[in-house]
């Protein structure tokens, strides 16, 4: 017969040993004091409340007991892991407030301190001015067309009727940038061009009519830089040539022009005046936008923007001339054309009240920031 069984004690359980259960939580609690930051405490966590930490082993040990002895030792093993819990629970609140405190410290930004302004730009109201003038084109169908600054003498003037002793060619008003007696032996110059016209010969060299194009760019003058000359400036050119065009057309797209640009009661009337290459050809003006002509003889109400004259002189136009068709390859028998152009400068200078040339040139963002983003 064999020996009775030794009766089965719990507590000789190794891992479930009160000793041994009171010194993994000490362990634990330790390791949670001695972490001393959070990435250290989160190791700590799972050694020692993880799944296959001593404590969390122990707890296992507890279903294998016989039913009398697992409420103890249930208790005993709950207890250590219930202060191990909250002792990391307590560690991780004070560590985290430690991490908030120095972030705040670390990151914060001293919101008195002086800062280096630099302020937004702002497109050149000259630019903003321009595609405005030549969207009411692109929206009836014109094309945008563009020709070189630095032009061959030909396109600035020959090829629109300025007769070789014209005063316009002279060097007071024209720059040159190789005279016409220059070393190639023809009569041709090249020069800076001194208006947008040259774009008009040069379209219609490049496309068969009709043509409807609308011509915007920098052009250049041997002018002083003063209030109210700039040696660079803005024109915009407009050029039609179909069958059977006539005054008539161009009056009418001069009147749509201003009424897109300055309101739907806006008009222009158009005074005889000469240019080699239109004929006849005529000063344009629109009617003062602002005191819509009511300024005139009329002292009680004066009007600055068109020193009560009623009338804003805008540039010049005409019926482009037979001979500039000729010259650029159109059957003036068949076709007619009509053009016009005038500068964006001085329609800034009345549309916003612009004193000075010179601030439009002088790239102060003062001045063109009250413009802001307007297109
Ligand atoms: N090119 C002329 C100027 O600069 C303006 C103009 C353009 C006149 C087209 C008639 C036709 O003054």
């Amino acid at each position: 017969m064999s020996a009775p069984n030794k009766s089965y004690d719990p507590v000789e359980v190794e891992a479930l040993k009160p000793e041994e259960i009171e010194r993994l939580r000490d362990e634990a609690l330790a390791a949670f004091a001695a972490a001393g930051d959070l990435d250290a405490l989160q190791e700590a966590k799972v050694a020692h409340t993880g799944g296959t930490s001593p404590l969390a082993l122990a707890n296992r040990e507890i279903g294998a007991l016989p039913p009398h002895a697992k409420a103890a030792a249930g208790k005993l093993v709950g207890q250590a892991r219930g202060a191990v819990n909250k002792a990391l629970a307590g560690r991780q609140a004070e560590l985290e407030a430690e991490r908030d405190a120095r972030v705040l410290v670390e990151e914060a930004v001293d919101v008195t301190l002086p800062y280096d302004l630099v302020p937004p730009g702002a497109r050149h109201p000259l630019t903003t001015m321009m595609e405005r003038v030549a969207d009411v084109f692109v929206s009836m169908g014109y094309e945008i067309a563009e020709g070189p600054e630095v032009e061959a003498e030909w396109f600035n003037f020959d090829a629109l009727n300025f007769t070789p002793d014209h005063p316009a060619r002279q060097m007071q008003d024209t720059f040159f940038v190789q005279g016409p007696e220059g070393t190639t032996g023809d009569e041709s110059g090249v020069v800076l061009r001194t208006h947008t016209s040259p774009v008009q010969a040069r379209a219609l060299l490049d496309r068969e009519p009709p043509v409807y194009v609308v011509c915007p760019g920098r052009v250049y003058r041997t002018d002083e830089l003063d209030a109210t000359h700039t040696p660079v400036f803005h024109q915009i050119e407009l050029l039609a040539v179909d069958e059977g065009l006539t005054m008539a057309d161009l009056k009418g797209t001069l009147d749509h022009m201003v009424r897109s640009l300055f309101g739907a009661d806006m008009k222009t009337r158009l005074r005889p005046n000469y240019f080699p290459f239109t004929e006849p050809s005529a000063e344009m003006d629109m009617l003062c936008y602002v005191c819509k002509g009511e300024s005139v003889g009329n002292p009680d109400r004066p009007c600055r923007t068109c020193s009560s004259e009623g009338w804003i002189e805008l540039g010049g136009c005409g019926m482009v001339n037979p001979r500039v068709l000729t010259a650029c390859g159109v059957d003036p028998e068949k076709y007619s054309g009509f053009a016009f152009g005038f500068g964006i400068e001085r329609m800034l200078m009345f549309r916003h009240n612009v004193e000075d040339m010179r601030d439009m040139v002088e790239g102060d963002v003062r001045f063109t920031r009250p413009f802001g983003m307007e297109i």
